[in-house]
C-alpha cells in the first residue's frame, strides 16, 4: 500500500447536524487516502518518474500576448521593448518561463498567427535586437523564453506563397502548399466540403495571370493563412533551419501552433463535423467528462485534417533538432485531439515535451468531473513519461474568471461572448471560482500555464463594440460568432495612467473597459487578499513544497462536491458545492477566499500543511 497515512478531518456540514464547536479533535472521524488508481504504487511511481530533471516538467509558464502586454512606443499595440521593461514584475510573480505568442513578421490578419517571415521580428513589435535584449533580460532574471512556432500555414504574403501563385500548376513552388483542381464542369466548386475553423469553406480559388479562374488552395483557418504541404521534404528542411535560427539566438523552446494539423488524409475525403462540440481548434474536445479509461481505438475518428498519424514523424524530426543543442529545450504541442490518451501520443519520449491539456481547461466546474479529468490526465501523460500539464485560460478562449460563471446554454468554446450573448457571466461568482480554480490547479503535479492578466483576475471583455472587433472569426461568420477579441484586450498596469499603464499615450488596439481600473496591477501589489497576491503566494508555496514534482493521491471522506487531494506535505480541499464544509485541523498555507471562520465556503480552495 502506497500510503497508509490517515488524516484528521471534519465531516462536511452537509452530512452532519453537529456544529463545528461541538467537535473535538478526538471525535473527528479519520479518513484515508482514497483507493483510486492514483493511489496504486505503479501510478505514484509513474508520477514520480515523470518528475525528471528537465526544468519544463514542473514549470509554470506565463503566456504573453505581445499585442496586449505592454506598449513601449505608444502606438496602441504592445511590443518587445514594452515586455522587456515589465519582465521584473513577472520574475516577482514567481513564474519560471514566458511563452511569447508570435512576434514574427506578419500582416497581422490573425494577430500574428499568419507569418510572412519566420526569421524576423515584425516592425510593429520591434526588431531582432529588441528580441535579443528581451531574451538576455529574461535569462538574467532566471526566466526561460519560449517562442511560438506556426508551421501548419504561412501568411498568404509569405514569399513562398507568392512564388507559388506566380508559378504554373504542378510546379515545385505550388507543391509547397495544398493546391487542387476544383470540382464541377468548370472546376468552380471547391475540391471538398471542409469548413474552415474560422467559418466558411476551407478552400479559396486563385486567379490566373490572364484573369481566368485557377486552382484552389487549402486554408484550415483564414484564407490569408494557406496550409503548407508537409509531405514535401523541402518544407520540412525549411523549418529545421527556422528552428535553428531561434535556437542559435538562445530560445529555450517552442510552443507549436496547430501541432495536430499539418498532415491531411490521403485523397482529402469529404468530412462533416458533428453539430456540437467543435472547439476553437476544430477538434471534438468535449466539455463533458470523458470516461475514465477511454480507448483510443474506440474514440470517434479524427477529421481528415487533424491528428493524422503522419504528424508524429514531423515531431520526431523537430525533437532531433532540439537535441542538437545543449540544455533542456521544450516543445509544447497545441493539439486539439480527444481523448487524453491520444494527446499523449504527441509527448512520447522521442516527440514533443508537453501538450496543452484542453480537456482540463474545458471541464465543468464540478468536483466529480474535475477529479476524473485530473486522474485521467496524470495517467495518460505518466504512461508515456511526460508531465501532466494544466491550463485554464489562453488567447483563444473566454477568460476563466468569466467562463466559470457562464450559464449552461453559453456558446461553445471559440465562439466567444459579447453584448448579445444570452446570459451574462456573474463577475463576482466568476472571480471567486477563478481564484479557487487556479489555487487548485497550481497545487497539481506537473507543469501549468497562465495567461497574461489572469493574475489580476481579469474577466472577458463582453462589451467590445462591433466596430472594434478584429478576430477573423467575427468577419468570416458575419458576426454570428464574436470570436476571441474579448480575452485579448490590453492588460491594466497602473490605475492612474493612460491606457492603465499599457503605454503613455492612451492608445489601445482594442478599447479597455473603464471598470478595469479595479484590476490594475498597482492596486493589487501588497494588498492582502488581492488576486495578484494570491497568485504570488501560490507560486511561492508551490515551489517551497515541490508540488510540481510531487505525486497526487486523492483523499476521501468529503462530500462529492469537494475535490480533496494530497501532494507531498500539502492537503488541498476545493469546495465546489454551495454549502460550506468544515475545515480540518491544520495550518492553512493558502486560501482562495476567507476561511477564518473555520469553514471552507463555497467555491473556495484551501491548502493545508498535512
Ligand atoms: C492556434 C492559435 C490561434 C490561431 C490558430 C491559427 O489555434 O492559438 O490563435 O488563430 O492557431 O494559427
Amino acid at each position: 500500500m502506497v500510503d497508509e497515512m490517515t488524516y484528521r478531518v471534519g465531516m462536511t456540514l452537509e452530512n452532519t447536524a453537529e456544529s463545528t464547536a461541538d467537535k473535538t479533535a478526538d471525535n473527528t472521524p479519520e479518513i484515508i487516502v482514497e483507493d483510486t488508481e492514483l493511489a496504486t504504487e505503479s501510478l505514484v511511481a509513474a508520477q514520480t518518474a515523470t518528475a525528471g530533471s528537465e526544468w519544463w516538467r514542473t514549470a509554470v509558464i506565463y503566456q504573453i500576448y505581445p499585442r496586449s502586454f505592454a506598449d513601449d512606443d505608444g502606438n496602441g499595440i504592445g511590443d518587445l521593448a514594452g515586455i522587456t521593461k515589465r519582465l521584473p514584475s513577472l520574475a516577482e510573480l514567481g513564474i519560471d518561463a514566458i511563452w511569447l505568442s508570435p512576434f514574427f513578421r506578419s500582416p497581422q490578419r490573425d494577430a500574428g498567427y499568419d507569418v510572412s517571415d519566420y526569421c524576423d521580428v515584425d516592425p510593429l513589435f520591434g526588431n531582432l535586437a529588441d528580441f535579443d535584449l528581451l531574451l538576455e533580460t529574461a535569462h538574467g532574471l532566471g526566466l526561460k523564453v519560449i517562442a511560438d512556432m506556426v508551421p501548419n500555414h504561412t501568411s498568404a504574403d509569405h514569399e513562398w506563397f507568392q512564388a507559388a501563385l506566380a508559378a504554373p500548376e504542378g510546379s515545385p513552388e505550388r507543391d509547397r502548399y495544398m493546391f487542387r483542381e476544383g470540382k464541377g464542369p468548370n472546376g468552380d466548386l471547391p475540391p471538398n466540403n471542409w469548413e474552415s475553423v474560422f467559418g466558411g469553406s476551407m478552400w479559396e480559388r486563385t486567379t490566373n495571370a490572364d484573369g481566368t479562374p485557377g486552382q484552389w488552395f487549402l486554408h484550415i483557418f483564414d484564407k490569408s493563412q494557406p496550409d503548407l504541404n508537409w509531405e514535401n521534404p523541402w518544407v520540412r528542411e525549411q523549418f529545421y533551419d527556422i528552428l535553428r535560427f531561434w535556437l542559435d539566438r538562445g530560445v529555450d523552446g517552442f510552443r507549436v501552433d496547430v501541432a495536430h494539423g499539418m498532415i491531411k488524409a490521403d485523397g482529402l475525403p469529404d468530412y462533416t463535423p458533428p453539430a456540437d462540440g467543435a472547439s476553437m481548434g476544430g477538434a471534438q474536445v468535449s466539455a463533458e467528462v470523458t470516461p475514465l479509461e477511454p480507448i483510443i481505438q474506440d474514440s470517434p475518428p479524427d477529421p481528415p485534417y487533424w491528428g493524422q498519424e503522419g504528424v508524429h514523424e514531423i515531431w520526431r524530426g523537430w525533437h532531433n533538432v532540439l537535441a542538437e543543442y545543449p540544455g533542456d529545450r521544450v516543445l509544447c504541442a497545441e493539439a486539439w485531439v480527444d481523448p487524453l490518451e491520444k494527446v499523449a501520443l504527441w509527448v512520447r519520449p522521442d516527440e514533443m515535451s508537453q501538450a496543452f491539456n484542453f480537456a482540463y481547461m474545458f471541464t465543468d466546474w464540478k468536483a466529480p468531473a474535475l477529479k476524473r479529468v485530473i486522474t485521467e490526465s496524470i495517467k495518460a501523460f505518466a504512461e508515456v513519461g511526460a508531465p501532466a500539464t494544466w491550463v485554464l485560460s489562453n488567447h483563444d478562449v473566454v477568460r476563466h474568471a468569466s467562463r466559470l460563471s457562464l450559464p449552461k446554454d453559453a456558446p461553445p468554446q471559440g465562439a466567444g461572448i459579447g453584448p448579445k450573448t444570452p446570459g451574462k457571466p456573474d463577475p463576482v461568482l466568476g472571480l471567486r471560482r477563478a481564484r479557487a480554480a487556479t489555487s487548485l490547479m497550481l497545487a497539481l503535479p506537473g507543469s501549468a500555464y497562465l495567461y497574461q492578466g489572469e493574475e489580476l483576475g481579469l474577466p472577458e471583455d463582453m462589451e467590445l463594440p462591433d466596430s472594434a472587433r478584429q478576430d477573423p472569426t467575427w468577419f468570416r461568420t458575419n458576426g454570428e460568432k464574436y470570436g476571441r477579441d474579448g480575452c485579448r484586450v490590453p492588460i491594466p498596469w497602473e490605475s492612474d495612467r493612460p491606457a492603465f499603464g499599457f503605454n503613455d499615450t492612451g492608445e489601445s488596439w482594442l478599447p479597455q473597459p473603464d471598470e478595469w481600473v479595479q484590476y490594475a496591477r498597482d492596486s493589487q501589489v501588497g494588498v492582502p487578499g488581492s488576486t495578484l497576491e494570491l497568485y504570488r503566494a501560490a507560486l511561492q508555496l508551490r515551489r517551497d513544497h515541490g508540488l510540481g514534482s510531487g505525486a497526487l493521491t486523492w483523499v476521501k471522506g468529503y462530500d462529492k462536491k469537494v475535490v480533496a487531494f494530497r501532494n507531498g506535505d500539502v492537503t488541498v480541499l476545493a469546495n465546489l458545492g454551495k454549502i460550506a464544509v468544515e475545515l480540518p485541523v491544520g495550518e492553512v498555507l493558502l486560501a482562495s477566499d476567507d476561511v477564518t471562520s473555520g469553514a471552507l465556503p463555497r467555491d473556495t480552495t484551501v491548502w493545508l500543511r498535512s
